[in-house]
C-alpha cells in the first residue's frame, strides 16, 4: 500500500518536472516570448531603461509628476472644417503615371510634393491622403511663426542602431502629439534624430539633420532648437503646455491625432486599431520623407547612372543572357522584390530568395495579361545579387507565364549583409549612402508589383510610399512572410 502511493508522488512530482520544464524550455514559448518582444519595444527592458533615463530628467522629478498625461480630444474649427472634406467626389488625376514619377526626381521640394499628391487619382490613393498631407503641411507652415507653440525633439537614445524606418516611426509618434496639441513639429539641431544617416562633416544649414535630405518639417525655426541637454527628448517653446509627452507615448499605442481617426471612421465606422496606427504612420512617413531639391537632384543623377550602375539582364529567344539598360521610370507591369537579409535574421525569419521568385512568377501565371516576369531587385545581401543574375526562371516553362525568363534590373550601389550602421561606417560619405537607399527605395515603388514581409521596417516604407506618392495602393503586394505581420509589429 505504502509502496504504490510512494510511486504514485514519485510519478506526480516527475509529471510536474516535465511540465516546468516544457514550459520554459519550450520552443514555443521562446517563439510567443520573441514575437511579444517584437511587437512592442517599450516591454523590452534595454530601450524602457534607455527612455526611462533620457525621460525622467533627474533635476525635475516633481515637475515631471505633475504633468498631465493625457490630451484632451476636442474638436476645435480647423477640425471641424477638415472633417466636411471627408466624403467629397474624387477629381481626376492630372499627371500620367510616368510623370508622377519623374516629379520625384524632379522636385524642387515644397509645395511641389502637395502637387504630387494631389495631382493623382484618389482612388489609386490611400484613404483620405490628399486632404491629410495638405492638412499636415498647413499646419507645420503657418502663416505666422511668432504667436506658435513648437515640440522641439532630440535625438533618441541610442538611435545610431535605429533602421531609416525605425526613426520615422518614431517621429510619426512626435508629429502626432503635436498635431493634437497646436504645436509645430521641430528638430533640435545640436543632435537630431536619425544623425547617423548624415555625414559627420555637416555644415550648411541642416547641420547634421535629416533636413539634409528631406523638406524641413516646417518653414518656422524656433531658438529652442539650439542647446537641448542631451536627456531631454522633447520640450515645448513659445506657448508652453503642461504635457508629458514621453508619458503619453507610453500610455497611448496607436498616437493618430484624434481628427484623423474620427475621419476615417466616418469612411469605415469599424476599422481596426491596427489599420489606424498604419495608416497614421504611413501618412506621417511620406510627409516626413519629402526630399529636399539637392537629394532629389542626386536622387536622379544616380538614377540615370551618374556615379552608380544601373545594371539590366535579359534572356533572348535563344535562351542567351545579354546585358540591357534600365528604362527610367521602370516599364509598367514590373515586379519589385525586396530581399531583407542583413541584421534582420535576429527579429525575424528570414525567407530565401526562391520563394520571393516562386511567389511571383505564380503570381505571373495568375496575371498573364498584364505582367511580365519583369522585375527590380533590391537587398543588402550581395549574395542575392549574385543568385539573381543566373537565375531564368524556377517554376517549368508550362507554367510560367507570359513570358520564358525573368528580366533583371539592378542597382550597383555598396553592399554589405550587416545592419545600417556597419554599412555607414564602412561606406563614407553617410549622406550619399543614405540616399543611395532611397533610390532602391523609390525605384522599388516605381514598380507595379510588390514582392516582401511586412516584418521589415523598409518593406513597410515601400509599401506606405507607393500609396501616397503615387497611386499605386490598390497594385498587389505578395507576402512571402507572415499575411498579418504588419500587425502589432513596434515600437
Ligand atoms: C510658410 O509657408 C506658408 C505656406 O506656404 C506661408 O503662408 C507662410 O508665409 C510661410 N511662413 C514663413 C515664415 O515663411
Ligand atoms: C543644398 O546644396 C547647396 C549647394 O551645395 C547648399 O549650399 C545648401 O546648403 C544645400 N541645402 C541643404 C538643405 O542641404
Ligand atoms: C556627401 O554626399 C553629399 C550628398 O551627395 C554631398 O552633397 C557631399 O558633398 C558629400 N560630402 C563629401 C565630403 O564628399
Amino acid at each position: 500500500m505504502i509502496g504504490i502511493r510512494r510511486r504514485f508522488a514519485d510519478q506526480f512530482i516527475l509529471a510536474i518536472v516535465v511540465l516546468l520544464l516544457w514550459h520554459y524550455c519550450s520552443p514555443w514559448t521562446i517563439v510567443v516570448q520573441k514575437r511579444v518582444d517584437l511587437s512592442d519595444t517599450r516591454s523590452n527592458p534595454t530601450v524602457a531603461n534607455e527612455l526611462a533615463a533620457a525621460v525622467g530628467s533627474p533635476d525635475t522629478p516633481q515637475e515631471t509628476e505633475q504633468m498631465k498625461e493625457d490630451i484632451e480630444q476636442k474638436l476645435g474649427d480647423s477640425e471641424e472644417t477638415f472633417l466636411k472634406l471627408v466624403g467629397r467626389p474624387s477629381s481626376p488625376p492630372r499627371l500620367s503615371r510616368d510623370d508622377a514619377i519623374r516629379l520625384i526626381y524632379d522636385s524642387n521640394g515644397g509645395d511641389d510634393w502637395l502637387d504630387l499628391v494631389e495631382s493623382q487619382d484618389d482612388h489609386g490613393l490611400m484613404a483620405l491622403t490628399k486632404i491629410v498631407q495638405r492638412y499636415i503641411y498647413e499646419k507645420q507652415h503657418p502663416s505666422d511663426c511668432g504667436s506658435q507653440r513648437y515640440l522641439v525633439l532630440n535625438k533618441f537614445p541610442g538611435d545610431d542602431a535605429f533602421g531609416l524606418g525605425a526613426i520615422v516611426q518614431r517621429i510619426s509618434d512626435y508629429l502626432s502629439v503635436a498635431i493634437q496639441t497646436n504645436s509645430v513639429l521641430l528638430y533640435a539641431t545640436d543632435t537630431s534624430p536619425g544623425e547617423h544617416f548624415i555625414s559627420e562633416d555637416g555644415t550648411g544649414s541642416c547641420r547634421r539633420s535629416l533636413d539634409c535630405i528631406f523638406e524641413a518639417l516646417s518653414n518656422c525655426t524656433s531658438e529652442a532648437q539650439q542647446g537641448l541637454n542631451s536627456k531631454t527628448q522633447s520640450i515645448f517653446a513659445g506657448r508652453k503646455l503642461d504635457l508629458d509627452v514621453e508619458a503619453f507615448l507610453a500610455k497611448h499605442k496607436y498616437p493618430i491625432p484624434f481628427v484623423f481617426e474620427e475621419a476615417l471612421k466616418k469612411v469605415q465606422p469599424d476599422i481596426t486599431g491596427e489599420m489606424l496606427k498604419y495608416w497614421w504612420r504611413a501618412q506621417a512617413a511620406a510627409y516626413i520623407m519629402r526630399f529636399n531639391r539637392n537629394a532629389s537632384r542626386r536622387l536622379k543623377q544616380l538614377r540615370l547612372g551618374e556615379d552608380t550602375k544601373q545594371l539590366g539582364i535579359q534572356w533572348d529567344v535563344n535562351g542567351d543572357p545579354k546585358e540591357v539598360n534600365v528604362p527610367f521610370p521602370i516599364p509598367e507591369g514590373t515586379i519589385s522584390m525586396h530581399v531583407r537579409h542583413g541584421d534582420k535574421g535576429s527579429e525575424m525569419r528570414l525567407v530565401p530568395f526562391n520563394d520571393y521568385v516562386v511567389r511571383a512568377e505564380k503570381f505571373s501565371a495568375e496575371n498573364p495579361l498584364g505582367y511580365w516576369k519583369r522585375a527590380f531587385l533590391s537587398t543588402e545581401d550581395p549574395n542575392v545579387i549574385e543568385q539573381m543574375r543566373t537565375m531564368a526562371r524556377i517554376t517549368p516553362f508550362s507554367y510560367s507565364g507570359s513570358n520564358s525568363r525573368w528580366t533583371w534590373y539592378w542597382t550597383d550601389i555598396p553592399r554589405l549583409n550587416t545592419g545600417p550602421e556597419t554599412q555607414l561606417k564602412e561606406f563614407g560619405n553617410r549622406t550619399d549612402l543614405t540616399i543611395k537607399w532611397m533610390l532602391q527605395l523609390v525605384m522599388a515603388i516605381e514598380c507595379d508589383v510588390f514582392v516582401g514581409t511586412r516584418g521589415s521596417g523598409w518593406n513597410r516604407l515601400i509599401d506606405s510610399l507607393r500609396c501616397i506618392w503615387l497611386a499605386s495602393c490598390k497594385q498587389p503586394f505578395l507576402e512571402v512572410g507572415f499575411e498579418n505581420d504588419w500587425i502589432g509589429y513596434g515600437p
